[in-house]
């Protein structure tokens, strides 16, 4: 089943202590974390218990104050900002609460955007791919379409198919549903799984609902800094 090569993401005794003031915060002590290829996670705890900075750390949008994380073999914190922005783009998709779609671009631009950042194909081959993407997640017929002028279940739509155009070894997801009302929630959910199991791409998915998070190949509950198996 698993081997060391099919490893996308690791922690280990990952910790984060944030200082206001004269006080510490110790917001995650100790966790540890193996991610296989196409495997889906999702990750449950209250409010304030640590998820958006545990994601910010596996990003390595933030530092830990102990551990490390690797992302395909490679040790976050090894490297310089660009190396990492580069393997964030290579290697990563993110979902967020909030879209984060860029307001003046269409959602066929919103898309092709992480492919044209790489540099790596022609504009045409770029929109040609996100255009395929939001064929997947159901918007054919909204590619010119600015996100004002999309509802919130189709704007977290364009933000999933921007996450997966790239083929990203793993999608990471704050509260992707958060925002939405339960059955556009559950219609979002239903996307990602059925995009999950057409690739080897690798989910970790944050809610607060429980029901939603069942649906994953296995749910983690961050409680006082640790992350437990459920
Ligand atoms: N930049 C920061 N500086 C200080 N404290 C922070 C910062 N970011 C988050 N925290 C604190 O860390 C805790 C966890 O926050 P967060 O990761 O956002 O939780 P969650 O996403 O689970 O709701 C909270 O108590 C929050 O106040
Ligand atoms: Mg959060």
């Amino acid at each position: 089943m698993s081997n060391s090569s099919s490893l996308v993401l690791e922690c280990h005794q990952l910790a984060k202590e944030y200082l206001e003031g004269p006080q510490s915060v110790q917001v995650l002590s100790d966790v540890n974390l193996s991610l296989n290829a196409g495997e889906r996670i999702s990750i449950i705890g209250s409010s304030g218990s640590g998820k958006s900075t545990l994601l910010n750390l596996l990003a390595g949008l933030d530092s830990p104050s102990a551990g490390e994380v690797r992302i395909q073999q490679q040790v976050l914190q090894d490297l310089s900002d660009s190396a990492k922005a580069r393997l964030r783009n290579r290697s990563m998709g993110f979902v967020y609460q909030f879209h984060h779609l860029l307001p003046e671009f269409s959602a066929l631009e919103n898309v092709a955007m992480p492919l044209l950042l790489r540099q790596a194909c022609s504009v045409n081959d770029a929109k040609e791919s996100a255009r395929g993407l939001l064929e997947r997640v159901g918007l054919a017929q909204r590619l010119s379409h600015k996100p004002a002028e999309l509802s919130g279940g189709e704007r977290q739509r364009v933000a999933i198919a921007r996450a997966l155009v790239t083929q990203p070894a793993v999608v990471l997801l704050d509260e992707p549903t958060g925002n939405l009302d339960q059955r556009t929630a559950q219609q979002i959910h239903e996307l990602m799984q059925e995009l999950s199991t057409q690739s080897d791409t690798a989910f970790v998915m944050v809610t607060h609902d429980t029901e939603l998070a069942k649906s994953m190949d296995k749910v983690y509950l961050l409680s006082e800094g640790k992350l437990e198996s459920q």
